[in-house]
């Protein structure tokens, strides 16, 4: 079954707007958990506009599930990863000002530099996964520079669905069959929701992660949270 990780960005976002602890990510994150949440994902930028690095070590003392970091894998940045142990290393080219991750890595023009840094990953024995687009020749670098997964970028997906959900999702699944004929494990993101999630996890097989966060959370505004992860779940079995 593919596990659903929740992206808690949003929130985030949201306290650290007041200046204050409220909401408290903890209760949070334990509050996703409990409604159904297989995993917890956070992406701490730069300028820790919404997730901050003091907030790692509270949340991995306290989860419970699988706890995902994503980022730019700078020298902070893998800091905090291997002392903080993450159960994945989700790594993003996005720079520092980046809104948004909206492309995959170039394999190809930064393939040294992956090296060094899967290396330490899996000397610390975490999982990485590299952010990636559909291209045959950089998914094979991305097996080939040590990485364990590949997390498809969804968000063309997404867009592509509402003309043509066929031709939408027809290069990820090429894509998909081609990293596990080489031994990746297949995650994928970005710009999922309640309408595309399912086709692409029911096109997908292989697929063993999504991590969801900004329609979940404006999903959670209208409908609850508690509502909401059993019905993003209920799209993944
Ligand atoms: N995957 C990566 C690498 C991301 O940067 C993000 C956004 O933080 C997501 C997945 C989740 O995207 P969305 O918020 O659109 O669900």
């Amino acid at each position: 079954m593919t596990k659903l990780s929740v992206n808690i960005n949003k929130p985030a976002l949201l306290r650290n707007s007041r200046g204050s602890d409220f909401p408290n990510l903890l209760k949070i994150a334990q509050d996703c958990e409990r409604f159904g949440a297989d995993g917890i994902t956070v992406h701490p930028r730069p300028d820790e506009r919404h997730i901050r690095y003091a907030d790692i070590p509270v949340l991995r003392r306290n989860l419970k599930t699988e706890f995902n970091i994503e980022g730019y894998p700078s020298k902070d940045w893998m800091d905090l990863v291997l002392e903080n142990k993450a159960h994945q290393a989700t790594l993003v080219p996005d720079p520092p000002k980046a809104l948004t991750s909206d492309s995959g890595w170039d394999t190809e023009k930064h393939f040294d530099f992956l090296v060094d840094v899967l290396t330490e990953f899996k000397n610390a024995g975490i999982r990485s996964s590299l952010f990636m687009e559909n291209d045959f020749h950089k998914i094979d670098l991305a097996k080939k520079a040590g990485a364990d997964r590949i997390e498809l970028y969804t968000g063309p997906y997404a867009m592509n669905y509402i003309a043509d959900q066929d031709k939408a999702v027809l290069d990820y699944v090429s894509a998909a069959k081609h990293a596990v004929s080489i031994g990746l494990e297949i995650n994928a993101g970005h710009d999922l929701n309640l309408e595309n999630l399912k086709f692409f996890s029911d096109s997908i097989s292989e697929l063993k992660e999504v991590s969801i966060g900004h329609a979940l959370w404006v999903d959670a505004i209208y409908l609850g949270l508690e509502n909401v992860i059993p019905m993003y779940k209920r799209l993944l079995v």
